[in-house]
């Protein structure tokens, strides 16, 4: 079967109710992308546009690559499925070998998801499970913080701290208190990297260790570099304080670095950027490039061992997913992180950090910018919002953008690009040049 998708459109889109979309105005002037390669989509009007945003923080060796679609096929044909209960298959555990080889020391097991949320709901099962198998089942909290982003499930919800994703769905979990976020414009407004301030707000966990005792949490979760609430990196020393009071307290800590991992950062992981190491990784997206969902959560050897006692034919653990480790999301990972290996593209965005941040921290000066951040591949241009209508203007930059030939992404008035580690100096030069204009150009 072949697909046209330039046929004429069906005259209904009525059907499809798409995530996080306004739905009605989108389906008023739909933005359909109907191929890509390499830095770019084409749109089902003929236009090249230019990614910079690796999709969706996921496409981070570029679009199409050949090498990963090939591995696709192949396994389609060789093997459509196996179940990953009481069962396996090579790839799998090839797989799961080659992320605890590149992920930091002592995170040595993984579990396979299919998505950022379902890496999430797993990591907190496995916190909680951890501290109950060890005979310490009053370790029920957790702890996450505000602004946070991790996934839309009701663990992730539970944890996660941007109101527009909670406020319609109940309590969520009982039993989650959160930090606060670490967005101090007033201190750290421009910065290039890591800001100065801000690394006391990791002390507000010893407030709620003093308030619930240490012995009812769980874990704390946290972003390293939170990115979907628009792109806040961890201020100088934040995370190793984290990692300090957890470890004293006998309290998890977890990363869900679904965006920072594989390379966002020039690193394999924000663990290793900024040498902290949690006891629990979450990943997802650029694991395989986007190509196939998968979600990967990977554990420390303590947490996975203290599961591995008791009678050898009880499962030690009633979770997961009828397409765990799927063949083709593996088929893809392995191929991904070769493609990453043999074009060393963790190295080559750390090398273009620099001129990246030269770039947007270039547009300084222009109508609307209140802060730029850059850390890694990663920029948030965040605008002044208009009076009474918070994220307008946001908006109409992304729509403009697009327009112009370039995807962006938008959260309130925060422009966040995150492209393609491929990106050349002269997609930066187009990428910061079409927001220049833009900016110039809307009120
Ligand atoms: C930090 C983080 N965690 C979890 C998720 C959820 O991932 P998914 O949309 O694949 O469920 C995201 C998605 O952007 C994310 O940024």
């Amino acid at each position: 079967m072949t697909f046209d998708v330039t046929a004429p459109m069906v005259n209904d889109l009525d059907a499809y109710w798409m995530p996080f979309t306004a739905n009605r105005q989108f389906k008023g002037a739909p933005r359909l992308l109907v191929s890509a390669r390499g830095m770019h989509y084409t749109s089902r009007d003929g236009r090249r546009i230019l990614d910079g945003t690796a999709g969706l923080w996921c496409v981070n060796a570029g679009h199409g690559r050949p090498e990963i679609t090939e591995a696709i096929r192949a396994m389609a044909g060789h093997l459509d499925y196996a179940p990953p209960f009481q069962m396996g298959h090579p790839l799998a555990f090839d797989l799961a070998a080659r992320l605890v080889s590149i992920m930091p020391d002592g995170l040595d097991h993984v579990f396979f998801s299919n998505s950022g949320s379902e890496a999430v709901e797993t990591a907190l099962k496995i916190a909680l499970a951890y501290h109950a198998v060890r005979g310490e089942a009053g370790r029920t909290r957790l702890i996450g913080r505000e602004r946070a982003y991790h996934g839309v499930n009701f663990g992730g919800l539970s944890v996660g701290g941007m109101v527009n994703n909670r406020r319609l769905f109940g309590t969520l979990l009982g039993g989650v208190d959160h930090l606060p976020h670490t967005h101090l414009p007033a201190e750290n407004a421009f910065t290039r990297g890591q800001p100065a301030h801000g690394a006391h707000l990791a002390d507000d966990l010893e407030r709620l260790v003093a308030l619930h005792g240490a012995e009812t949490i769980a874990a704390v979760i946290v972003e390293p570099m939170a990115g979907s609430a628009g792109v806040l990196p961890p201020p100088r020393g934040y995370l190793e304080r984290l990692r300090e009071i957890t470890t004293r307290h006998g309290i998890l800590l977890i990363f869900d670095e679904v965006i920072t991992a594989f390379g966002r950062l020039g690193h394999a992981s924000a663990a290793e950027r900024f040498g902290v190491t949690p006891d629990i990784m979450t990943t997802a997206k650029a694991l395989t490039n986007a190509a196939v969902p998968m979600g990967a959560t990977l554990v420390s050897g303590a947490i996975h061992d203290a599961f591995m006692r008791g009678p050898e034919h009880v499962v030690e653990l009633f979770h997961g997913y009828t397409y765990s480790a799927h063949p083709l999301a593996c088929a893809a990972a392995v191929a991904t992180q070769e493609v990453y290996k043999a074009d060393g593209l963790f190295t080559r965005a750390r090398t273009l950090e620099d001129p990246w941040a030269d770039a947007i921290h270039g547009l300084r000066d222009l109508p609307h910018v209140i802060d730029l951040r850059t850390l890694g591949l990663v920029a948030a241009v965040e605008l002044a919002p208009r009076p009474e209508a918070p994220g307008e203007r946001g908006f109409e930059v992304f729509r403009a953008c697009y327009d112009r030939g370039v995807l962006t992404r938008v959260t309130g008035d925060t422009i966040a690009l995150s492209p393609p580690l491929i990106i050349g100096d002269g997609h930066i030069d187009q990428l910061v040049s079409t927001l220049a204009d833009v900016l110039r150009a809307i009120p």
